[in-house]
């Protein structure tokens, strides 16, 4: 049997991270690699309690298809959840996705055609340029700096025909870095201005550990974002349930685009999820979250600081998951992600988070799944490791 794979088909490659992933399976490897949020903070006997009692309550409904836009009282929380006395968030205006990264998918689908422009941070998430891929837009990658992309740097020649910034103002994956209150302010004058669409994506948004919320870009500029949050990252991945909020003529598009991707999210995990926060149950759950995090990042910031030699650069995070590495320039972390998994550490090197011009010097490293002892012994083989490599190195 021979077939022919169409031009988009042509183009997807796996995941540099699912990869790594595969070799990091083994019991003995410390990894950094995953971006996995950490299993000790599934509430899983809650999960457990709200799946019974979805099912007690309303059986068909949660078993039966559903709404492509999603399940009505979960919308309705979201919708509060993201009002504030400036914005009031209308349900009609959240659309229920299978994860976020659904979210991604389906924007990509319906703004970009070939070639479109479509601005990015430097570095940006992977899987999202893995989803807007397909569309074959142009990527221009946004001169960025350790607050986000850099305002100043999106002139009128770069936006020229642009159809949306794709933007990680909390918590970057993969870097770690948030974009503070100023550059928000401008980035959103920015769009204002312009008539420039901004994605807004959110999944760590809830994980600081330094400090109040900063306000959204959709706080800002609501009619210019598009916002995506997620309960992966909150509630348990597994769920596969994410959301957006968009302007009204965008939504629709997007709830065409949805029913041809899955008809709709699962009705059940929807109920689930909705029967676990109804009441308060995030409030009490985050902080938990938060502060297991911040004791692993403050454990990998130290192993850091002991063991990484001078050369080395890193930023320390305020929330999320991620440290963002840098090497001295002439370093590839994939030469050394070799040597760390034959030593049974792994993490992901940085290059494939860029759309243009990998620094191949960089690398990202994840602590949220690993406990201060093994982040200590992790750090202490890469630092060895960084040690001999840099001697290579002038
Ligand atoms: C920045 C970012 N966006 C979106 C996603 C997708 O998350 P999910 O589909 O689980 O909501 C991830 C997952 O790690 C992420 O890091």
């Amino acid at each position: 049997m021979s077939w022919t794979f169409s031009q988009r088909a042509q183009q997807l490659t796996s995941s540099a991270i699912r990869e790594i992933l595969k070799v990091t399976e083994r019991p003995e490897v410390i990894s950094f690699a995953g971006g996995l949020p950490a299993p000790d903070t599934f509430p899983v006997e809650r999960l457990r309690a709200s799946s019974e009692a979805v099912l007690a309550a309303n059986p068909t409904a949660a078993l039966q298809y559903g709404p492509t836009e999603g399940y009505m009282a979960l919308r309705e929380w979201l919708a509060a959840r993201h009002s504030t006395p400036q914005l009031r968030i209308d349900p009609a205006n959240v659309l229920v996705t299978t994860g976020s990264q659904q979210a991604l998918d389906l924007l990509g689908k319906v703004l970009i055609d070939p070639g479109s422009r479509v601005l990015v941070e430097t570095p940006t998430y992977l899987g999202a340029l893995q989803a807007f891929s397909l569309s074959e837009p142009e990527y221009v990658a946004v001169p960025s700096d350790a607050s986000g992309p850099i305002a100043a740097a999106v002139t009128a020649e770069l936006l020229a025909g642009a159809r949306f910034m794709y933007c990680l103002p909390n918590f970057q994956n993969p870097s770690g870095r948030r974009i503070p209150l100023a550059r928000r302010e401008e980035i959103a004058a920015i769009a204002v201005r312009h008539g420039l669409l901004l994605l807004e994506d959110d999944p760590y948004g809830a994980l600081s550990y330094a400090g109040d919320a900063l306000p959204s870009l959709l706080s800002l500029c609501p009619h210019n974002v598009v916002y995506m949050g997620s309960f992966s990252k909150v509630l348990a991945p597994g769920l596969r349930v994410g959301y957006l909020i968009a302007p009204p003529e965008l939504h629709r598009k997007l709830v065409q685009a949805k029913q041809a991707a899955d008809l709709h999210t699962p009705s059940y995990t929807q109920r689930i999820v909705h029967q676990t926060i109804k009441d308060g149950f995030l409030d009490e759950h985050i902080p938990t979250i938060r502060a297991l995090y911040a004791q692993r990042c403050a454990a990998m910031l130290e192993a850091m600081d002991e063991y990484f030699p001078a050369q080395v650069r890193w930023n320390r995070p305020e929330g999320g998951m991620f440290i963002w590495v840098e090497l001295p320039q002439g370093m590839n972390s994939f030469e050394l992600l070799d040597r760390a998994v034959a030593r049974n550490v792994a993490f992901v090197p940085g290059a494939p988070f860029f759309a243009h011009q990998p620094q191949l010097n960089t690398l990202r490293l994840s602590f949220a799944t690993v406990p201060p002892d093994r982040i200590r012994q992790g750090i202490a083989v890469l630092g060895e490791i960084l040690r001999e490599a840099g001697k290579g190195v002038s």
